[in-house]
């Protein structure tokens, strides 16, 4: 009797990303790749801690769901009991916010590639795993790493001055901000956009190198079509914190058109995969996984048709000459898309450092009236991020509703992980380059766990080969 073999490879967790997963491959008799998941296995259940708090508490309660992406959950939070409140915000505020969310995005951006992404790029997927993070990158390219820290603490800064503090930030409130800019810091920070734009663009000379000596990689790692959602301005411009919603497809036919976030619900529907605690977002009416969609830098500028800061713009154009009718699929082009956008984001905190009303104190404005829910749409770092507040007419929450960038990404990660172990394990065999080609391409996602799930903390990566029967056949440590 034949018994069936069917071998499964497990990678976790996944380093060099924020919290922390496992990636499970699954082997046929042959020894091919049969199917591959990024499995998440925590679970974190914020939308029920959130029950029957007041609603005005949510922009501090949520900034805790994460350590590494506090301020776009005290800004979306902060956006949905504006909602709740039927207020619109003053100008100075709304400029106040945005700002404060542009640092947020300098120092995100700075992080994933300096940190996270560019030991892979710089020093080799091959290289001694020992030496392919930021301390091999410091004995390699300080300069390089210089720059990152700079970039940075540029972000971190306006964060801190705006925030009150470096992490969790509590200057959002219902209705608009308690915090105003101060001259001298505005001052400051409009003498740190020359450099902060020079080692942007630096970074962008380094990822353009790069794609041109590996190019062959680049091209086919993790490429494959989906669709694309993100926040545009009324023109179809990049959009990071207010605008309306465009969603198109895997050609760029637009399938939702400046569609009032809002009403996300009518367009988005998750799916429930009973191996993971997280869900599977889609374009409702494709169904899943047909209308699997991508968030992010890649997916804004898909469905962006211009920016409207020069420099970034500028960019914008080489980076559409990348795809078949300026739409781009392949995964490792998030990182040429981030650093577009981390120019971006430096250009317009200098538009709106120099704005009037930046240092107005002109922040609040009040209502006693709740509308029975609230929606709050951002564009973090990481793609869309949705809040929805259901509350009584006391204030108190009665259901949440948040759906989480990485999890927009959940299924296009899932493929991402399947692409590459398709085409580069075989027979069984798994290398420690093999390895962190799949971390490379989850990595390109910029995934943060820590908003998904409860992340424990750091573990030493596991590699599992395990039958159907759950006999383990092999099996590698790497600390
Ligand atoms: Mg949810
Ligand atoms: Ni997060």
């Amino acid at each position: 009797m034949v018994s069936e073999v069917k071998k499964t490879i497990e990678i976790n967790p996944v380093s060099r990303i924020e919290g922390h997963g496992k990636v499970t491959i699954h082997l046929d008799e042959a020894g091919n790749v049969a199917d591959a998941k990024f499995n998440i296995t925590q679970f974190r259940g914020f939308e029920k801690f959130c029950e029957g708090r007041v609603f005005w508490e949510m922009p501090v309660i949520t900034s805790r769901i994460c350590g590494i992406c506090p301020v776009s959950h005290h800004l979306t939070a902060a956006k949905a009991c504006d909602d709740i409140l039927g207020v619109e915000l003053t100008r100075p505020a709304k400029l106040l916010r945005e700002l404060l969310h542009m640092g947020q995005v300098i120092q995100s951006h700075a992080l994933h590639f300096f940190y996270l992404a560019s030991p892979d790029l710089l020093l080799g997927m091959d290289a001694d795993p020992a030496k392919r993070n930021v301390i091999g990158l410091i004995a390699e390219n300080p300069d390089l790493v210089v720059k990152g820290v700079k970039l940075r603490s540029f972000g971190q800064t306006i964060i801190q001055r705006l925030g009150g503090k470096k992490v969790h930030p509590n200057c959002a409130v219902p209705g608009g901000m308690n915090t105003a800019l101060s001259k001298a810091d505005r001052d400051q920070f409009l003498k740190q956009i020359g450099p902060a734009i020079a080692n942007a663009q630096a970074a962008i000379g380094i990822i353009k190198e790069y794609y041109e000596k590996d190019s062959n990689f680049v091209c086919t790692c993790a490429s494959f079509p989906t669709g694309y959602l993100g926040l545009v301005d009324e023109s179809n411009n990049l959009e990071l914190y207010n605008g309306k919603l465009r969603l198109i497809d895997q050609n760029g036919k637009v399938l939702e058109d400046q569609f009032n976030p809002s009403n996300y619900l009518d367009i988005i529907s998750e799916y429930v995969e009973d191996w993971s605690y997280l869900k599977f977002p889609f374009y409702r009416k494709m169904g899943y996984p047909k209308g699997t969609y991508r968030v992010g830098p890649l997916a804004r500028l898909n469905v962006s048709q211009g920016i409207s800061t020069p420099l970034a713009n500028a960019e914008l154009k080489n980076f559409k000459k990348l795809g078949t009718n300026g739409i781009v699929e392949g995964s490792l082009y998030y990182h040429y898309a981030r650093l577009i956008e981390l120019l971006y984001a430096i250009e317009r905190t200098q538009q709106l450092l120099k704005d009037k009303d930046i240092c107005s104190t002109d922040l609040i404005v009040t209502s006693n009236t709740y509308n029975e829910q609230g929606v709050g749409v951002i564009e973090a770092p990481r793609g869309t991020l949705f809040h929805h507040y259901w509350v009584d007419d006391t204030g108190k929450i009665q259901k949440a509703n948040l759906i989480v960038a990485t999890g927009n990404n959940n299924a296009a990660m899932n493929k991402a992980v399947y692409e590459v172990a398709k085409t580069q394990i075989r027979n069984n065999k798994i290398t420690e380059g093999i390895l962190n080609r799949i971390e490379v391409a989850i990595r390109c996602y910029d995934p943060c766990l820590s908003c998904s799930t409860h992340a424990l903390g750091q573990m030493p990566m596991v590699v599992q080969l395990v039958s159907a029967t759950g006999a383990v056949i092999d099996e590698s440590r790497t600390d």
